[in-house]
């Protein structure tokens, strides 16, 4: 795998390589790599002749900065973990490489309703810098095919719509990968790292959570098996922030459920200091 900090250099081994007719599959990331991530690196590697990661903590998207001081890097694990995952090149910028003039001047993306609700509604300001570090990225790789989890369902709903927005979508193909869970069904993420050792097995409770509505989506209201969940996340000490439900092709939220949309059930709460988020779709 070969490492570059400076987007020229980037730029010119990609080049140089040509290896965008055969394929380049971009995954970024902000490190701090688990299987989820590796699950990215390894459908990336399946579909192109050449995998791009990148491993940037955006400070843009933070609108907590507790959260973004806190947020976890180990670079020297995270390598290891993409040469295992067989990734062909790594980059690893600079908040001055990426945002050399700042980000006053940069376009910004406006999402309209997908950023209004949920996370957009919880984390001021997030998708903005979400849109922001991805469309910079992506002029940047020009990737063929960008890899997003499901994990971040809002997210990834977001970046399809950032490609109509820049007028890439029928040059670079968004694939989602499904989430990599836990033994437990604790959705992988870096956050997990924070968790001490009895908030950590309490944390599959959202999970246990989101497999109740799902066997619930039949027989019961939404309402009262949205109840329950708050319910039962408050009584083993989170501070839940929503559950919720949504049309799953444009995160119209529901009140109720419905056999004829295809829909998903969303779930962020915050356990001791953490604020962790998973989703599951329901048909
Ligand atoms: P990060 O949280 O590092 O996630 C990088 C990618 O890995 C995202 O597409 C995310 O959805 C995916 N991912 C995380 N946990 C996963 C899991 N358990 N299973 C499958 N995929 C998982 O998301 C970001 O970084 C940033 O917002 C970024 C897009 C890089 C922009 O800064």
């Amino acid at each position: 795998m070969v490492i570059f900090k400076y987007v020229s250099d980037l730029q010119q081994y990609l080049s140089q390589n040509a290896e965008r007719h055969a394929g380049i599959g971009f995954v970024p990331t902000m490190g701090a790599l688990h299987d989820g991530h590796v699950s990215l690196i390894k459908k990336a590697k399946k579909d192109n002749a050449c995998v791009v990661a990148s491993i940037f903590v955006n400070p843009t998207q933070f609108n907590d900065p507790a959260d973004f001081e806190k947020y976890p890097i180990s670079v020297e694990q995270d390598v290891a973990m993409l040469i295992e995952a067989g990734c062909d090149v790594l980059f690893l910028p600079s908040v001055l490489e990426m945002y050399p003039d700042g980000t006053d001047k940069m376009p910004t993306y406006n999402f309209d309703k997908l950023e209004a609700v949920l996370e957009g509604a919880q984390r001021p300001g997030h998708f903005k810098g979400v849109g922001q570090v991805v469309a910079r990225l992506l002029n940047i790789v020009q990737p063929t095919h960008l890899y997003m989890g499901q994990k971040d369902y809002q997210q990834a709903m977001i970046v399809n719509r950032l490609l109509q927005l820049m007028g890439k979508e029928n040059d670079i193909s968004l694939i989602v990968v499904p989430t990599v869970r836990e033994a437990d069904g604790l959705a992988m993420s870096s956050r997990n790292r924070r968790l001490t050792e009895p908030q950590r097995t309490l944390a599959a409770t959202i999970y246990q959570c989101l497999v109740s509505i799902q066997a619930k989506q039949t027989t019961d209201e939404f309402s009262l098996v949205q109840k329950e969940c708050m319910d039962l996340l408050t009584q083993k000490g989170f501070e839940p922030e929503y559950v919720s439900l949504a049309d799953a092709t444009d995160l119209t939220l529901l009140d109720a459920f419905s056999a004829n949309r295809k829909m998903v059930a969303l779930i962020a709460a915050r356990l001791g200091g953490v604020r962790l988020i998973d989703n599951m779709l329901l048909n």
